[in-house]
């Protein structure tokens, strides 16, 4: 793709399998205001974090073709598992620039890490397709990775439990291993766990250095943006539009309360 002089409206197409990927959108609008978003939650088909490869890569290159029909200029996997499980079938089918999550998460981790031992926690399939291992090891192949799965975290955050004593007790119990471990440096490989931060910070305090891919994912994009002068025009108010595959429930409320997004009118999209 040639860098060109003129701004792209278009949008970026974003998606999840559900509503977890408005964390991503929440770093995005923070860091690219005039940008519009298109986002696609496949709340129909959720959760993907306990499903096979060709599952999830089937529903990804479907969603994939929506949001081109969209228009979208380029597309952010805002999902850990369809990245981890997608994203180079992806990149071979589509004609746009695909974002993952893992590669920036991975890049901020090794960054981050003083003593080269970093803990990742995600879904069972991020977990088990090793992806966030191979990617910080193309980082640093020095580095020691200590991985778990935590399938019970997204119900719990679903069910805005994200300040709770019962909370609290699962994370501990999923995390004091990679803490007897030695890590000193977790990344959180799921997009719905940025809405436990909070609770993942004062728990485990200032020794270990937490890693948002989401955060990492919308720094890495505005690169891409640079490089590829494909920036909306300086002027644009960023839109964005919320489509989901089946109606939303409570967690959409739950997610737009923690991240103060101002999602407007939702729509129904079938695949
Ligand atoms: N969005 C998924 C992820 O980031 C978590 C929810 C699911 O299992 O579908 O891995």
């Amino acid at each position: 793709m040639a860098a060109s002089d003129q701004p792209d409206a278009r949008p970026i197409g974003v998606f999840d399998s559900g509503i977890g990927g408005l964390t991503v959108v929440s770093a995005l609008r923070r860091l690219l205001p005039n940008e519009s978003i298109y986002y696609l939650g496949d709340t129909a088909r959720l959760p993907y974090g306990g499903k096979s490869p060709a599952t999830v890569q089937r529903y990804s290159l479907e969603i994939a073709a929506l949001l081109l029909e969209q228009n979208a200029k380029t597309i952010v996997v805002a999902c850990n598992t369809a990245s981890a499980l997608a994203l180079p079938l992806l990149r071979e089918t589509i004609p746009v620039a695909v974002t993952g999550m893992i590669a920036p998460g991975a890049q901020a981790a090794t960054a981050a890490t003083r003593n080269g031992h970093i803990g990742v926690i995600g879904t069972r399939a991020t977990i088990k397709s090793g992806a966030y291992e191979r990617a910080l090891r193309e980082q640093n192949a020095e580095v020691r990775v200590t991985a778990r799965a935590c399938p019970l975290l997204v119900p719990l955050i679903e069910e805005g439990w994200l300040e709770s004593e019962i909370t609290d007790k699962i994370l501990m119990q999923y995390l004091q291993p990679l803490l007897d471990d030695g890590v000193d440096t977790l990344v959180l490989g799921c997009t719905h766990y940025p809405l436990l931060r909070p609770a993942i910070s004062r728990l485990l305090g200032r020794a270990i250095t937490l890693v948002d891919a989401a955060e990492n994912c919308a720094a890495e994009l505005r690169h891409l943006l640079e490089r590829e002068g494909m920036n909306a025009p300086p002027e644009q108010m960023g839109q964005l539009q919320v489509a989901l595959t089946d109606p939303p429930d409570s967690f959409l409320q739950i997610a737009n309360e923690a991240l103060q997004l101002e999602v407007g009118e939702i729509q129904l999209r079938q695949l």
